[in-house]
């Protein structure tokens, strides 16, 4: 049995630029979708899948962030005292009770591999997941938690993926993996990684979302502080960098992702989780008139 997954990485020290306005005072995981910022499903996710241990890569000027992740004591007592007993819950829910929470600085925006290496101290000598907030998965078992499921017989390396439309594969790491056929229980073994391929150079369509287990080996690759697509120090780069090392697997996750750290999947995310909700039950009319009306 490989050693549990205890400890998760959320690199959160992004400018967010493409939300721009709604993100120049408000740290983008900061957007709710629905009434609950972006931080918080990963946090929940995270936690659902056994996580105990959360470590936050962020930036200067995102306090929010970290107000949010921090107990409000003045806050909790005016809701005490209003009897507002439903609201002191959704607020404790925030994080979980038994998670632990740390923060790390990203001092320079040198790209996700950097912004996980930043977190090498805190994570230690132990396998850890890593989530990006900007994709939220909808999903009966958490995407996490149905990796760590794979992970048992796996080990190693781990990376969330699904299918993207062939001209977008420039946005996204891509999977080599070989024979595309066979795939039992979701998973197949990682031959190579190319991050952001223009769609003519791509190996395939499979795309890495924001999910990964990893082991502690990466921080060795990281170190290097080599250079990839964007002039960035790329995560994608330091994983394929393990391949031959270590087994390296994508796992083809159940669920709907949506990319939040773009309008149009932030919106539909929003639509997505008001629809599911029973006490925003008339929403789904107020839509359907809207779109009738378009
Ligand atoms: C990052 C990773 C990329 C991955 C993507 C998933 O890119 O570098 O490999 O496919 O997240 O959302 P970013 O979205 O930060 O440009």
């Amino acid at each position: 049995m490989p050693k549990p997954i205890r400890k998760a990485v959320f690199p959160v020290a992004g400018l967010g630029t493409r939300f721009l306005p709604a993100t120049k005072a408000v740290p983008k995981e900061m957007l709710p979708v629905v009434d609950r910022p972006l931080i918080d499903y990963a946090v929940a996710e995270a936690a659902a899948a056994g996580v105990t241990h959360m470590i936050f890569v962020t930036a200067k000027g995102k306090s929010a962030l970290q107000n949010h992740l921090d107990r409000h004591v003045e806050l909790e007592a005016v809701l005490r005292t209003k009897g507002k007993t439903a609201e002191l819950e959704r607020l404790a829910a925030v994080v979980p009770d038994g998670v632990r929470c740390s923060v790390e600085i990203q001092t320079a925006p040198l790209g996700l591999g950097h912004a996980v290496w930043c977190a090498r101290r805190i994570v230690g000598d132990e396998p850890f997941a890593v989530i990006l907030p900007d994709d939220v998965v909808m999903a009966g078992t958490g995407c996490l938690a149905q990796m760590i499921a794979r992970y048992g017989a796996t080990g190693g390396n781990l990376l969330a993926v699904q299918d993207v439309p062939p001209e977008r594969t420039d946005r996204y790491g891509i999977l080599d993996v070989g024979n595309d056929e066979d795939w039992p229980g979701g998973v197949a073994e990682v031959r190579g990684l190319v991050e952001k391929p223009a769609p003519a150079d791509a190996p395939s369509t499979l795309s890495i979302i924001g999910r990964y287990i990893l082991q502690p080996e990466i921080f060795s690759v990281l170190e290097n502080g080599e250079r990839g697509a964007g002039g960035e120090i790329q995560l994608t780069d330091a994983i394929a960098a393990l391949i031959g090392r270590q087994p390296v697997h994508g796992y083809r996750f159940e669920g709907v992702r949506f990319d939040c750290g773009d309008r149009q999947g932030w919106l539909s995310a929003n639509v997505a989780f008001a629809l599911q909700r029973p006490d925003l039950e008339g929403i789904r009319d107020k839509l359907r008139r809207l779109i009738e009306s378009d």
